[in-house]
C-alpha cells in the first residue's frame, strides 16, 4: 500500500502565468477575473476513476494498437519510458498514465485537425499504461511530426507527446507534454515559452537513452514524472488535489 510522503507545498510562483500574448490563445483562454479556491468534495475525493481496472495488452502500444496488432504505424520506433515519482524520489505505483499525440507526418486523428499531412491508416494517436510497483512506466510508439499551428506566424510545435496522469479520483488529473532531446523547434515554440524558468522546460524535454534502446529495432527516451517539490514535472492545467 503506497503511503503518501509530507507534503512539500508546491511553489505557485515557479508555474507560467495563464496570460502570455505570446501565445495567443491564451490571451482568451485565460481567467480576467481574481480565482476561486473551493474545497474538494467528498465525490472528487472518493469517486470513480477511469481506466485502472481496463488495461489491455496493447493499450502502452502506439504503433499496434491502433490495428490491434495487424499492421505497425508509420514513423521512426521509439521506446519512452521512466518513473512516475513524488517529490522525494519515491516510487508512485498503480497510476493511470494517457498519452496521446500526432502521427509521424504531424497530423493527429481527431476531426479539427486539417493539416494536410496524410492520416497513417495504422495510427491511432492514443495509449494509456499503469506505473508498476516501482512507478515505472513505458510507451512503445513512434517519435510524433513537428506541426505548424494558427498563432502569430510562421510557427510550429515541436515533436511532442500529450502526457495525463490520473491520482487517486477523477477530479485529480494532471497533464503536460514531453518533448525530444535536440529538437530545435523547443526554443521556437511560443506555448513551451510559456515556461519561462529553463530548468523547468528542460524537465519537459525526455533525453535520448540508448541504454533502453533495441538494436534493429527502436530509440528510447527517458522521461520521469515527478508529481511535486523542486524536481517537479510542469503541468500545463491547474493541479486539482494533487
Ligand atoms: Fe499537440
Amino acid at each position: 500500500m503506497y503511503e503518501a510522503s509530507p507534503l512539500i507545498p508546491r511553489n505557485r510562483a515557479a508555474h507560467p502565468v495563464p496570460y502570455d500574448p505570446g501565445y495567443k490563445t491564451s490571451v482568451t483562454r485565460s481567467p480576467n477575473l481574481p480565482l476561486l479556491s473551493l474545497d474538494s468534495t467528498p465525490s472528487e475525493e472518493t469517486g470513480p476513476r477511469f481506466g485502472h481496472n481496463m488495461i489491455g495488452a496493447l493499450d502502452n502500444n502506439l504503433i499496434l494498437n491502433w490495428t490491434k496488432g495487424e499492421a505497425p504505424a508509420v514513423g521512426e520506433r521509439i521506446l519512452v519510458h521512466g518513473r512516475v515519482l513524488d517529490e522525494n524520489g519515491r516510487a508512485v505505483p498503480n497510476t493511470l498514465i494517457e498519452a496521446w499525440q500526432a502521427n509521424a507526418g504531424g497530423r493527429y486523428r481527431h476531426v479539427k485537425d486539417s493539416y494536410f499531412a496524410p492520416l497513417d491508416p495504422n495510427f491511432g494517436g492514443c495509449g494509456r499504461t499503469l506505473s508498476d510497483d516501482e512507478g515505472y512506466y513505458q510507451f512503445l510508439t513512434i517519435k510524433p511530426g513537428a506541426y505548424p499551428w494558427p498563432n502569430r506566424g510562421n510557427e510550429w510545435r515541436p515533436a511532442h507527446i500529450h502526457i495525463s496522469v490520473f491520482g487517486h479520483a477523477f477530479g485529480q488529473r494532471l497533464i503536460s507534454q514531453i518533448y525530444f532531446e535536440g529538437d530545435p523547434l523547443i526554443d521556437r515554440c511560443p506555448i513551451a515559452a510559456t515556461v519561462k524558468d529553463r530548468g523547468q522546460l528542460d524537465q519537459l524535454v525526455a533525453p535520448l537513452d540508448m541504454a533502453m534502446a533495441k538494436p534493429m529495432d527502436f530509440l528510447a527516451y527517458k522521461f520521469d514524472i515527478v508529481l511535486r517539490g523542486r524536481r517537479q514535472t510542469f503541468f500545463e492545467n491547474r493541479p486539482e488535489g494533487m
